[in-house]
């Protein structure tokens, strides 16, 4: 059968017949073609990129037009999976007009199927809002990077009973809110797997056991290209790194010996030319 764009009934219809979405982040026009040519479901633009790409400490000094930038690239790399663009700190949080605004850019500048927000019910009126300005809306709770000072650090959420239903209270809220899809992050497997089963919307889990309706992770996690840290939760397929450094000191060392470039990577020029132009005076020589 040929292969189709994927959208948001591909997605709800994978949850229905209870097949694992997969999804998968990434930031640029080769990430991307790989993550197409992999028949991945869904590629997420995240803020992650901050961090991975653009060496910051954390998502938050990630800006929009840093977004949009990668989003576009992806964009052009990408044919068949359904695309969300994140939106970054504060595009969303302080006004409600604004966060419209920019959700529609992801959409109208850079190409994407729908944008995605972090946080609980306090996030539902903006993405009501969002949502009824015709814009496919993610939401992302559990940890969300974005408020990660206020929540004490990178820690696991929904730990206790009382959390565990705040986060339920959280999901259903985003869903009646018009939410299509929801990112669950860094949650116990049961109590993300609870949540999936009760709501209507896929749920993808990244750290979130293997009850969620799809996974994510991040791709410099799981091809071994960021090295800072590795999340528990990342399983590693690939160590990509020490791959790139062999191949970077091999090309030094190659360079540095005379080893490159050979006759196989060089332009050659014919013989008569050659003696042609050895025979033609050279600069300066009727002064
Ligand atoms: O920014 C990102 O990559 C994300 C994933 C961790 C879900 O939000």
């Amino acid at each position: 059968m040929a292969r189709k764009k994927n959208t948001v009934l591909t997605l709800q219809e994978k949850k229905q017949r209870n097949q694992p979405i997969t999804m998968v982040t990434a930031y640029d026009y080769p990430s991307a073609l790989a993550a197409d040519r992999a028949e991945i479901d869904s590629i997420l633009v995240g803020d992650s990129l901050g961090m991975v790409v653009l060496g910051y400490e954390s998502t938050v000094s990630v800006t929009m037009e840093e977004m949009l930038h990668h989003c576009r690239a992806v964009r052009r790399g990408t044919q068949y999976a359904y695309l969300i663009g994140d939106m970054p700190f504060m595009s969303y949080q302080a006004d409600r007009a604004e966060a419209v605004h920019n959700a529609g850019s992801f959409m109208k500048e850079a190409g994407m199927d729908a944008v995605k927000l972090e946080g609980g019910r306090e996030m539902a009126f903006t993405m009501r809002a969002i949502s009824e300005a015709g814009i496919p809306v993610v939401g992302h709770i559990g940890l969300t990077p974005q408020s990660a000072g206020k929540l004490g650090g990178y820690r696991v959420q929904g730990k206790t009973a009382a959390d565990a239903q705040r986060l339920l209270e959280d999901a259903l809220a985003l869903q009646a809110a018009g939410a299509i899809m929801l990112v669950i992050e860094m949650v116990p497997d049961r109590v993300a797997a609870r949540i999936s089963s009760s709501l209507r919307i896929p749920v993808i889990g990244i750290g979130a056991g293997a009850g969620c309706d799809g996974q994510v992770l991040v791709l410099h996690d799981l091809l071994g290209i960021f090295d800072r840290f590795t999340p528990k939760f990342a399983k590693r397929y690939a160590e990509l790194s020490t791959e790139m450094e062999r191949a970077l000191k091999a090309y030094g060392d190659d360079v540095a010996q005379g080893r490159f470039p050979d006759s196989e990577h060089t332009f050659p020029i014919d013989d008569s030319e050659w003696e042609k132009w050895l025979e033609t005076p050279g600069p300066g020589a009727g002064d």
